[in-house]
């Protein structure tokens, strides 16, 4: 029997539950994944014991606590520690232990999508925005066959500072969001990372895409709407486009082979996400 769950403040509509009730199932395994709301001003140290005393083996963490977790964990996994945040948990013979499966989540949903991407010439990736979702993807990146990773932002010191954090042999710059407007066409893959198009601001777009070439992948990790401006002027430009909300259902299986050892199939799940996230 699995007892697994989502801590943060407010937790408003989180499709956790949905994703892991759904892979519970899946593998015949019984259990259950609840939402544990912990207020500002309760203490996170004594909320964990709690977990620990309702006999919860795993679970999720999000805003405001990916990082305030982290000191109060028994062992954080070096990937998760460069990140600097922390979205999953484990219980490990009676300790917690921290993982980041943000990242590498994304990067599988990319890979699901493209699964020659990553295999044949080096890529040379821009990454759009320098936040908190930047971190995990940027770090995930870095495992992976690119020649060369652009991190452009509006504030530039937040990108130098994330490429300082990892040490990598793969070359990394920074650059502003106008300077890179021009040379789009030396990109393989292009990632908004950023919130920009979110809704309500959904005509919203973080750079033009005039300079881009149709051979350019480019990818958005921001799902309401699924299609953002950037992505339906991608596809006018006949560029190849990746939906975000398939990073959300990658980064739970991720977790879910952490906390049961099994490994359930994402299958159809983007697709009734979808529906969901549309409100059919
Ligand atoms: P998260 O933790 O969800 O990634 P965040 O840390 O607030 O959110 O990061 C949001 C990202 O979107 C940042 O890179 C931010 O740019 P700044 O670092 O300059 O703040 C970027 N962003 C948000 N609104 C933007 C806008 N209107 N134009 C350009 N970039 C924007």
């Amino acid at each position: 029997m699995y007892t697994l769950g989502l801590i943060g403040y407010p937790i408003t509509h989180s499709l956790s539950p949905w994703i892991h009730e759904s892979f519970l199932q899946q593998m015949n395994l019984r259990g259950t994944y609840d939402l544990f709301e912990i207020a500002p001003d309760e203490s996170l140290a004594d909320a964990l014991e709690d977990l620990k005393e309702k006999g919860v083996q795993g679970f999720n963490v999000t805003v405001p606590y990916k990082e305030a977790v982290m000191p109060l964990l028994d062992r954080v996994d070096d990937a998760a520690k460069q990140i600097g945040a922390v979205n999953t948990v484990v219980l490990r013979d009676g300790e917690w232990v921290g993982y980041n499966t943000d990242g590498k989540g994304y990067v599988r949903s990319l890979e699901v999508r493209y699964p020659e991407l990553f295999l044949n010439d080096p890529q040379h990736v821009l990454i759009l925005g320098a936040g908190g979702a930047t971190r995990g993807i940027y770090s995930a990146l870095l495992e992976k066959n690119c020649a060369r990773i652009t991190l452009a932002n509006r504030t530039i010191a937040s990108a130098e500072k994330i490429i300082a954090q990892h040490d990598s042999p793969i070359e990394s710059d920074v650059a502003s969001l106008t300077a890179i407007e021009r040379k789009l066409a030396s990109y393989d893959l292009i990632i908004n990372t950023s919130s920009v198009g979110m809704k309500p601001h959904t005509d919203d777009m973080i750079i033009s895409l005039e300079q881009v070439r149709k051979e350019t992948i480019v990818s958005d990790i921001v799902y309401q709407p699924i299609e953002t401006a950037l992505l339906r002027e991608a596809a006018r430009r006949g560029c190849g486009i990746h939906f975000g909300h398939t990073m959300l259902l990658y980064q739970a299986q991720y977790a879910f082979e952490l906390w049961t050892e099994t490994s359930p199939t994402v299958g159809s799940m983007g697709d009734e996400l979808q529906q969901v996230l549309e409100g059919n």
